[in-house]
């Protein structure tokens, strides 16, 4: 299952599982990423969603510039976030002024399946997180194939859900998972609802996936309600063992997903005891098809 291919730019590809992510070796992030190097990672990304490289020291601007290559990067409308200078950068981190755990998750709504970006109308394209500070229990990372996922519905689920739009919506995820913290009413603004197709195509690849996840709300032209139950019907059956990866993080490791075809949340840890700094890019896609 993980036999390692060797491209012609001396980068190997181990896969993690026989369906989703892989471990690059061979990748210098100290040094400038030369064109081929990228076209590797890229058709790997295409190839297994999600990507993994081993811990070294990913400076903020390194981690900006391998993202940019990738694409627009988003520079998120939650601002209290922005890290090092960088508006492209968020840090979620539960450390207090002193390095020590301040006892609150910085993000809970990164434990519920979801896909970055969804809840706008370009929606996420890759997600580069660097973990800086990683628990020594919990805060792992798990990935889920959308792909599979579409493949694995009934004949009749897939009949039923052709051409229906689902509503994602920042706020209601965000006010149903941080009712404590809610959205600004000018984030609110910024970021109004917006629908997506439940089946989109891969805009590279030109296969079908599932796109839903807790961002989604609502399903156009259904009442609320059943909206509702089919949204949190088709996000259970879109995880299963044979579609996933799970990740535990070692310090400086540095990982890319794509978001059009994959679903993905963050495990709990104990926010006043174990450290966690992470931080995150997410490079705009374009909107689903
Ligand atoms: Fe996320």
């Amino acid at each position: 299952m993980t036999t390692a291919a060797t491209t012609a730019t001396g980068l190997r590809v181990h896969p993690l599982t026989p369906k989703l992510g892989a471990r690059i070796d061979g990748v210098d992030f100290a040094e400038d990423i030369g064109d081929d190097v990228f076209a590797a990672i890229y058709a790997a990304y295409l190839r297994y969603q999600v990507l993994l490289f081993p811990p070294q020291d990913v400076p903020p601007a390194r981690q900006v510039a391998l993202a940019r290559r990738f694409g627009e990067v988003q520079v998120h409308v939650m601002n209290q976030y922005h890290a090092d200078g960088f508006p492209e950068l968020y840090r979620l981190s539960n450390l207090d002024a002193t390095g020590q755990p301040n006892g609150r998750h910085p993000d809970k709504g990164t434990l519920e399946w979801h896909t970055d970006g969804s809840w706008q109308r370009v929606t996420g394209h890759a997600t580069i997180i660097y973990g800086e500070i990683v628990p020594e229990t919990g805060g792992e990372t798990h990935f889920a194939d959308m792909y599979g996922a579409y493949a694995r519905l009934s004949d009749a689920w897939k009949a039923r859900i052709a051409g229906l739009r689902a509503v994602h919506n920042l706020d209601f995820s965000r006010t149903r998972r941080h009712g404590e913290e809610p959205m600004t009413e000018a984030q609110r603004r910024a970021k109004p609802p917006v629908d997506h197709p439940i089946v989109r195509t891969h805009p590279e690849t030109g296969r079908k996936c599932l796109y839903l996840g807790d961002h989604a709300e609502s399903i156009v032209g259904l009442p609320y309600d059943e909206g509702r139950a089919m949204i949190e019907e088709l996000n259970r059956l879109a995880i299963h063992p044979d579609l996933t990866y799970e990740h535990r993080w070692t310090p400086g490791e540095l990982m890319v997903w794509d978001n059009r075809c994959t679903m993905h949340r963050a495990t709990g840890y104990d926010p006043a005891t174990q450290r966690r700094v992470v931080r995150r890019c997410t490079v705009l896609g374009e909107v689903p098809a």
